[in-house]
């Protein structure tokens, strides 16, 4: 049997799920969108793009949470607005993105891109918030693979470290490829990537790191229960 690679899966999930929303009238003509960053979002922002070539969809009015997807919009011809614009209004009416792992209820990491600071303004001011995937996201503990990453304020480094260290994390600052030095979001920030030893409260810590002075966010999206489409490598997709 043919085994789909994780590029491969990426694309299956991010087309299935459009597919599959617009059918179900989840993505519809008119509404606003939030779109995700990476490679697996991207694939949903493709999708859209053809079904609005296709004509089974119009005028959708997009936020984008990267520099990524915006230029992905632009090339593409999808519209794009600020959360705060009039249209938006600060409400969404789906956000659909990725994310780097993946529990049994639904809670995640993400920021694997550098982008959670946005993504999570997006999905926690969404009606209905999806996620896509492919197999390899899904893990019985968050935690246990990918660090956290925790968007901060350069000014605030030393003390964000020391206040994560002593909720038992290790930290390690994100460095750039073709740049010297720190990743810079598209915040103006830096990420620290954060891995503990043993198994964590995902929902009380997304609190805590929070309430750091000098955190601007963190990956841990505990509060919300996304719609998650995941592909398999046969091909198969886990709708959960
Ligand atoms: C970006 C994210 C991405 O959704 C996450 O890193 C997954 O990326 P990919 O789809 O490229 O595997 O959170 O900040």
């Amino acid at each position: 049997m043919k085994q789909f690679t994780q590029a491969e899966q990426k694309r299956l999930a991010g087309e299935y799920a459009v597919d599959i929303l617009i059918s179900r009238g989840m993505i519809f003509s008119g509404m606003k969108i939030g779109l995700g960053t990476g490679s697996t979002a991207i694939q949903a922002v493709y999708r859209l793009a053809e079904s609005l070539k296709a004509d089974k969809l119009r005028n959708i009015q997009a936020v984008v949470t990267s520099f990524q997807t915006h230029m992905a919009c632009e090339e593409l011809g999808i519209p794009v607005f600020s959360l705060n614009s009039r249209n938006i209004g600060g409400v969404l009416d789906l956000t659909i993105d990725g994310a780097d792992e993946i529990d049994p209820e639904n809670r995640l990491i993400k920021g694997g891109g550098g982008a959670l600071l946005r993504e999570k303004i997006a999905a926690y001011n969404s009606k209905i918030f999806v996620i896509l995937a492919d197999e390899s996201k899904l893990v019985p503990h968050l935690g246990s693979r990918f660090p956290l990453p925790v968007e901060i304020i350069e000014d605030a480094r030393v003390p964000v470290i020391r206040a994560l260290e002593h909720l038992g994390a290790s930290c390690v600052i994100r460095e750039g490829v073709k740049k010297a030095g720190p990743v810079i979001t598209d915040n103006g920030n830096m990420i620290l990537d954060c891995l503990w030893k043993t198994p964590v409260d995902a929902a009380a810590l997304e609190q805590e790191i929070n309430a750091v002075p000098g955190v601007a966010e963190n990956g841990f999206f505990t509060r919300l229960r996304p719609l998650v489409f995941a592909a398999r490598g046969d091909g198969s997709i886990e709708e959960r």
